[in-house]
């Protein structure tokens, strides 16, 4: 079972930074989840929230703020808020990373704004970095915006997130055409893992930090967690 450090090593560092990427990194986690929302001047952005109050000292939606206030904000412990191009350069292809797109719009200019901005990076990332196309998989919960990253884009991996449970997975994943299913820990369960695994997907599971959870999830067949404190989970993941 892969543990990927959940907006990098955010247990102990500031979420979604680049010190927490390396943290995760020196943690010896396998891949690093990292959430990315599209600024309007045209730039992909490292942030879990739509509001600057949550993680950093700004105030308001972020997209309220131009690229060059937004550098200037302190995301905590003197860490910026990087883009996505910034977080890429940084990690250079040391392990995987899953790319969260929060975007939750629908728009087609809004879709082929970001997928193009997307795929413009990773071409630049691999040519420049150390990357393979293998490192990277997207997720979202926008499963338009997954179809669209898939539509534009064959050859990338990508992951479906979903917080609910579906009665059925056959017919949307077969339709998204992903490999892999990103499910809360909340809607985990024995049928879901089987499923998917029968239908060649693989499973990663949000977010395991609790040892019953990564018990549970080993006992299951989890192919990946997603955990704020990678050192601490593969610490006891070793004991089982
Ligand atoms: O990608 C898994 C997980 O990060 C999804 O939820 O809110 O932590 O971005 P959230
Ligand atoms: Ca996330």
């Amino acid at each position: 079972m892969e543990i990927f450090a959940h907006r990098g090593a955010s247990a102990a560092f500031p979420e979604n930074t680049l010190l927490a990427f390396e943290q995760a990194i020196v943690q010896g986690a396998d891949g690093i989840e990292l959430d990315v929302q599209y600024h309007p001047d045209g730039e992909l952005i490292v942030l879990h929230d739509s509001h600057l109050d949550i993680t950093t000292n700004g105030q308001g939606a972020y997209d309220e703020l131009g690229l060059t206030e937004l550098a200037r904000l302190d995301a905590g412990n003197q860490q910026k808020i990087p883009t996505l191009a910034q977080a890429l350069a940084q990690i250079n292809g040391r392990c995987a990373v899953n790319i969260e797109l929060k975007d939750a719009g629908v728009a087609p200019g809004r879709l082929a704004a970001i997928t193009g901005l997307l795929k413009q990076q990773l071409e630049q990332a691999i040519v420049k970095e150390n990357y393979t196309w293998s490192h990277f998989i997207i997720s979202s919960f926008n499963h338009h915006l997954l179809a669209a990253v898939k539509q534009k884009y064959p050859k990338i991996k990508t992951a479906a997130l979903i917080a609910s449970c579906p009665l059925t997975y056959s017919e949307f994943t077969r339709a998204l055409d992903v490999c892999q299913l990103n499910v809360s820990i909340d809607c985990l369960n024995a049928a879901l893992v089987n499923d998917a695994h029968d239908r060649g997907l693989t499973v990663g599971v949000y977010t395991v930090d609790r040892q019953q959870d990564i018990r549970r999830c080993y006992a299951l067949g989890v192919d990946v967690i997603f955990s704020n404190a990678p050192d601490k989970s593969r610490d006891y993941l070793k004991t089982i």
